[in-house]
């Protein structure tokens, strides 16, 4: 039996709160580069409002606070087009449906159904004109009316229409029992006033900082968290990435599965078919920090669009470096384009100094780029593609991992969706 890591010895709580944040990071940070930092300047609002009216429920409602509109990543412009109540004659199905599909996708967490209801209830208003089930009163849940100021005051910011705390108190007191309880507005606008939060967080520069203050005064949120509960975050964490371009839908999901068999044929243990596993579903999270219209491009990309796309490989391994037991990971799944004869990117890494996780995923990776049909060319077959991958066996990819690899892809007899 190969070992490739060591054992497995993480610490799922902070894992998964981890993984949270590092989701909610992509939400909107590393969104088109655009920078919005929208969830977490919710976040740090809910948390403080949620201290001075609910402060036992404050982890969760500061995690769903920054996972809120999960639901939304699949829509290339994000928050920009927001609509207010269920009558708004803009109505969009894509956004009165954001917070359902947060609320599914958070709920496959386990420990995290708080979350996802509180994701549910997000747009709802206390005068029963929100979306998406039109609740009113106290049918909302306290931590949901928590998000769905928090959320509105950022619009509000963001909008401009009214700058300094003063303007803002003004503009929102109209918002009493209307989207928010009388009870809970009074509440937020002495936590506004006491503590300087809208000056503070109007600069972009300091909202990283006063994010991680808040998020170290709010703690982890209590999950007690199983192997298990890491796998399926990071499954949810796959489905976004192969859900925000159509060109990759079911990419990470077919390229962790490929690794699973090449990993089994190659008798690795549980513990590193896991980890490989993890690696595969994660490896092309960096990619949702490229734009759109790079990835789903029709034709060929450019010699300069190429450079831009390569970035991909270091966002993943930024990011997922920011969870403290991912840095070997990090590592396995963001060195999916380096190759074998060290002519790959980003770091020119060669024969052994490749995780061997990573000669697997890029093996599995190659077969289903090329099996699966991409803006510029149609799918190749299972035989043609293995021919492909047989002919760079030692300079693209590890002959040793290729010898296996093949017999399990060519003689597949199923194709994956
Ligand atoms: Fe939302
Ligand atoms: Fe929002
Ligand atoms: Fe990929």
């Amino acid at each position: 039996m190969i070992s490739l890591f060591n054992s497995m010895d993480i610490n799922t709580t902070r894992t998964i709160n981890e993984l949270v944040s590092a989701i909610a990071y992509v939400l909107d940070v590393m969104s088109e580069g655009t920078n919005l930092y929208h969830s977490w300047r919710v976040s740090i609002f809910a948390s403080q409002f949620a201290k001075a009216v609910v402060p036992d429920d404050r982890k969760t409602i500061f995690y769903a606070a920054l996972l809120h509109d999960i639901g939304y990543l699949a829509l290339p412009e994000h928050i920009t087009h927001y609509l207010f109540t269920r009558e708004d004659p803009t109505q969009d199905p894509v956004i009165l449906s954001h917070p359902i599909i947060g609320a599914e996708l958070t709920s496959q967490i386990p420990n995290l159904s708080t979350i996802a209801k509180l994701i549910l209830n997000h747009h709802e208003w206390y005068n029963g004109r929100g979306y998406p089930l039109g609740k009113q009163r106290n049918e909302i849940p306290l931590g949901a009316q928590i998000i769905l100021l928090a959320d509105q005051l950022d619009m509000l910011m963001r909008s401009g229409s009214a700058a300094g705390t003063k303007a803002i108190e003004k503009e929102i007191s109209s918002w009493s029992n209307e989207r928010v309880s009388a009870e809970l507005l009074e509440a937020a606008v002495r936590v506004i006033r006491d503590e300087g939060l809208v000056e503070e967080v109007s600069e972009k520069e300091n909202i990283p900082a006063v994010f991680n203050r808040v998020r170290t005064e709010t703690g982890p949120v209590d999950i007690s968290g199983s192997v298990d509960a890491v796998g399926i975050a990071c499954e949810v964490f796959s489905q976004l990435i192969d859900t925000k371009h159509p060109s990759m839908i079911g990419h990470s999901k077919r390229v962790s599965v490929y690794s699973i068999l090449i990993s089994l044929s190659m008798n690795l243990s549980h513990d590193d078919i896991t980890k490989t596993k993890w690696a595969a579903l994660l490896h092309d999270v960096g990619k949702l920090g490229i734009a759109k219209s790079l990835i789903s491009k029709p034709g060929k990309l450019t010699p300069q669009e190429f450079e831009a796309m390569k970035i991909h490989a270091v966002y993943t391994r930024e990011l997922l470096e920011t969870i403290t037991d991912f840095k070997e990971i990090a590592l396995i799944a963001s060195s999916d384009h380096e190759r074998y004869d060290g002519k790959g990117y980003p770091m020119g890494l060669k024969g052994d100094q490749l995780p061997f996780g990573t000669r697997i995923i890029s093996v599995a990776d190659a077969f289903d780029a090329m099996t699966s049909t991409r803006t510029y060319r149609k799918a190749m077959s299972k035989e043609a593609a293995c021919d492909e991958i047989e002919k760079c066996s030692g300079t693209q990819f590890d002959p040793a991992v290729v010898k296996e690899a093949i017999p399990v892809l060519r003689n597949l007899s199923v194709s994956l969706m």
